[in-house]
């Protein structure tokens, strides 16, 4: 237990927004529309994983066709394509990216009715290419962690079929839920418009709860309870929740409460990523590791920096500088570690995507987030150069 420990995400939701978002419940003029700069008009929904759920449905595959996604990924994806009355069907990642690999993609295409494309960390997918691969099969993009991220100039979302965002605490807006559903194809957009609107509409007081809900989870994210009592809840809920029981999918229209506070937040969008890849760059500046754990931008494409990534050698690796961080009061991440295991007992997973296993084992993600201060840079910079120093010493 430490009052110093420094999160490693930035969930931002101060009472002021708390406020905010209850007194909007209040107002009268109700302004349904949500605009993404450089996007367009989207849909909103309650979450990224209904908005992949209802997308799914909308597409309206065959029953039980297979869906790509990669294995590196949230688990509630999976349990959305299972929820639309498809399967998974996993596809190896690019260590390079996080991303899709395109020759696993290319081997399993005739496998899979359509495919999600889940931009990874923030990092983009060879979106060009994928589309390629899956010739007129349709490709949905999840955008959920890719908020502003581009190809020559082409954000990520104006690729596929249809496209997702989510900004659920944690992420670059922190509303608490609330996501978009992006579709340029008219008939398509009008069914999933009108899937939306038949969804039951959050009453008034789960909408209070919800906000006071979110600004308690927040605090526990933030420093100081974090330290203090957070990190801990979250251990034990990821380590006693069981795998099919974390992350449910439910099913309702958008808290107006957060849409309020996503209008709100994405103002400062822009400020914010430029704020976290100066992050990045820090790191890729300082930190003294080998070039190849990190994850650089190839020419033409910009990457979000929504985390950042370093991909280790081995898991024991790992537990060496994860251990070593802790007791230097930072807390690092490793993103979906029980995916394996509970891809192959509830999704059919196989033990086909070898790269994306060792990846899942062995990522290290380090604080990057907006809020850290040029002194927490240069201290975490400095801790991991000293773990490294050790453990090759080790
Ligand atoms: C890659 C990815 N896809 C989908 C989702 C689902 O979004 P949400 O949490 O808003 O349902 C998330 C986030 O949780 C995610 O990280």
């Amino acid at each position: 237990m430490s009052i110093s420990l420094i999160p490693t995400e930035a969930w931002e939701y101060a009472v002021g927004d708390a406020l905010t978002a209850v007194l909007s419940l209040f107002e009268k003029d109700r302004d349904g529309h949500l605009n993404l700069k450089g996007i367009g008009e989207c849909l909103p929904v309650r979450s990224g994983r209904v908005g992949i759920l209802l997308s799914l449905k909308a597409l309206n595959l065959k029953k039980n066709s297979g869906v790509g996604v990669p294995l590196y990924c949230c688990p509630v994806v999976f349990k959305a394509i299972k929820a639309a009355g498809y399967y998974p069907v996993f596809i190896d990642v690019d260590p390079q990216n996080y991303c899709l690999s395109l020759q696993d993609l290319a081997a399993k295409v005739p496998k899979i009715e359509a495919l999600i494309a889940v931009h990874m960390f923030g990092h983009v997918a060879d979106m060009p290419t994928i589309l390629k691969i899956m010739e007129d099969k349709p490709v949905i993009e999840d955008c959920a962690q890719s908020l502003g991220s581009s190809i020559n100039g082409k954000l990520t979302g104006t690729f596929g079929s249809i496209s997702i965002f989510s900004f659920r605490s944690g992420k670059y807006i922190s509303a608490g839920e609330g996501a978009a559903i992006y579709c340029r194809e008219p008939g398509l957009k009008m069914r999933l418009e009108n899937d939306i609107r038949s969804l039951p509409e959050p009453a008034q007081c789960e909408e209070i709860k919800h906000v006071v809900e979110t600004y308690l989870r927040s605090q526990l994210r933030s420093w100081p309870l974090w330290g203090l009592a957070g990190s801990k809840i979250w251990k034990i809920y990821n380590k006693e929740v069981d795998f099919i029981k974390k992350s449910p999918i439910v099913l309702s229209q958008t808290f107006r409460s957060d849409l309020m506070t996503i209008k709100r937040r994405l103002t400062h969008l822009e400020n914010l990523i430029k704020m976290q890849k100066r992050h990045a760059q820090y790191y890729l500046e300082n930190l003294k590791i080998p070039q190849e754990m990190f994850c650089n931008e190839p020419p033409g494409y910009t990457y979000n920096r929504f985390m950042f990534p370093i991909k280790l050698r081995s898991e024991k690796e790992y537990k060496f500088l994860s251990n070593f961080l802790f007791n230097k009061n930072i807390s690092t991440s490793r993103p979906y570690f029980d995916v394996i295991e509970g891809a192959a007992r509830y999704y059919g997973y196989k033990g086909d995507c070898p790269l994306a296993e060792h990846l899942l084992k062995a990522t290290l993600v380090i604080p990057v987030h907006y809020k850290l201060r040029e002194k927490d840079l240069k201290y975490i910079s400095n801790s991991v150069n000293l773990a490294w120093q050790r453990y090759q010493g080790f």
